[in-house]
């Protein structure tokens, strides 16, 4: 049986497209492979979000060399964001891959594989299929996600917002949404696999808009997770990434309303200054995050936030930074990933001037990770004496724990035996830390 070892940098999404290919390929017959030294095929599904994050792929691609070198019948290949970026051109700092295939042509992997000679010339395939625009294609039934207790599916791909500094809309194509019924099939067969907690992944999932749905009925995103409320064995309902100017008062309504709607919010904020929203084109301003803010946490006084920061924007000056460490102090987000602006190719930034050195950015990154390290480690401790409600995932920190999260997606570790996984079970929370919380269950 030929064998297969997959990748993943990046983004969850590039999670679920691998679980889709890993569950391609066992249709056609191929099984995992423990490592890449055993396997046919290598695929590193790659990302291109970030400079640093492109570079990281391009390492690890070099390091095959001497395993391509010892079988020149192993078959390494590309997917993802770097390779649609590259396409070609890939070949001239990796020249031994075999196949360089963008996110929507993933599916067409296994039957490639079926003539790809790996001594021969590369298959190259990006852009979209002339078929697919419109929406990407199910997970296969008994795709490597089908059995796990907490699952992706992905509603929609793409992006129409073209934020000056993100290279997502030029790689990952125009905003596309699966229709209502392909995601509530996906999401029965994996519930009725045992997955308990569901994350629809989107880069803008508010957006969601499949064709047919009449949308004088509400935002067809709402009406998602409603339906998808309604199965009764799903315990936990989350959703990935939304723009802060689509929040309708409709769903920041089911907050605190829907029965498993996890009480977590990713609400990428970019920066606190408004000029520098601006130029980023985010098309809102402090004073319209701060609003959508109040009313979620109205909706659910417990909701915990997170969000992510760019810091060194082109332009950004000390004043903009001192508003972003100010709407951190004043949000008080519950975690922050954050990142030093870097050019990435076609992007509106990328040709801005006031380009900020990398060492200014790097002593801005840690003045906004310090501020968030402690308001984290606040929050956190303030767990200390609540009891939470933990979906078991497996064994914990240090031997004879288990761990799991909280609605609010803190991570806990607490004294356990292994059956409890997959179970919902409250934890007396002893103490937190900054990245997790220590408890006691309560019998
Ligand atoms: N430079 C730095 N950070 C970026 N992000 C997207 N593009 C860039 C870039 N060019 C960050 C944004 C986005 C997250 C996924 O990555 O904060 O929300
Ligand atoms: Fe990139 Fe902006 Fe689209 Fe997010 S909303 S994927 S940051 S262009």
């Amino acid at each position: 049986m030929k064998q297969y070892f997959i990748s993943t940098f990046g983004c969850q999404m590039n999670v679920y497209d691998s679980g889709r290919l890993a569950g391609l390929l066992a249709a056609k017959g191929w099984s995992p492979a423990g490592g890449n030294d055993k396997a046919d095929f290598i695929f590193l599904n790659t990302c291109s979000i970030r400079e640093k994050a492109a570079q990281k792929v391009i390492s690890r691609l070099k390091g095959l060399k001497p395993l391509k070198k010892r079988n020149p019948d192993l078959i390494i290949g590309v997917g993802g964001c770097l390779a649609e970026q590259e396409g070609r051109e890939f070949l001239g700092k990796v020249p031994f891959l075999s196949l360089i295939t963008g996110p929507g042509r993933l599916a067409e992997i296994p039957e490639i594989l079926e003539t790809l000679d790996p001594r021969g010339p590369a298959v190259i395939l990006t852009g979209q299929t002339p078929d697919s625009e419109s929406a990407p294609e199910p997970c296969p039934a008994g795709g490597s996600a089908a059995s796990a207790l907490s699952s992706f599916i992905t509603v929609m791909e793409g992006c129409d917002n073209f934020c000056a500094y993100c290279v997502v809309p030029y790689l990952r194509g125009r905003e596309k949404s699966r229709p209502l019924k392909d995601i509530l099939s996906e999401a029965e067969s994996l519930i009725s696999g045992g997955c308990r907690e569901i994350t629809l992944l989107g880069q803008n999932v508010n957006s969601y808009a499949p064709d047919g749905l009449d949308s004088k009925k509400g935002p067809a995103f709402v009406r998602l997770l409603k339906e998808l409320d309604s199965y009764k064995e799903l315990w936990r309902l989350r959703f990935t990434t939304s723009h802060p100017k689509d929040f309708p008062p409709e769903l920041i309504g089911l907050f605190g309303d829907l029965r498993t709607l996890a009480p977590h919010l990713h609400l990428p904020l970019q920066s606190g200054s408004d000029r520098i929203l601006k130029a980023m084109g985010r098309r809102y301003d402090r004073a319209g995050y701060l609003k959508t803010v109040t009313a979620l946490r109205r909706a659910e006084p417990d909701l915990a936030l997170s969000t992510d920061i760019i810091v060194g924007f082109p332009g950004e000056d000390e004043r903009d930074l001192e508003m972003t460490l100010e709407m951190l102090a004043q949000v008080r987000f519950d975690s922050i990933y954050s990142f030093m602006y870097s050019d990435r190719p076609q992007t509106k930034a990328a040709l801005m001037p006031g380009k900020v050195a990398e060492t200014e950015k790097a002593r801005r990154l840690g003045q906004v990770q310090n501020l968030q390290k402690a308001v984290t480690l606040e929050i956190n401790e303030s767990y200390a004496g609540r009891t939470v409600e933990v979906l078991v995932a497996g064994p914990g920190r240090e031997k004879g724990q288990m761990s799991g999260r909280t609605g609010s997606l803190k991570t806990v570790n607490f004294p356990g035996s292994p059956d409890l996984c997959g179970r919902l079970v409250p934890v007396r929370i002893e103490s937190g830390w900054t990245a997790s919380l220590l408890g006691q269950l309560v019998s």
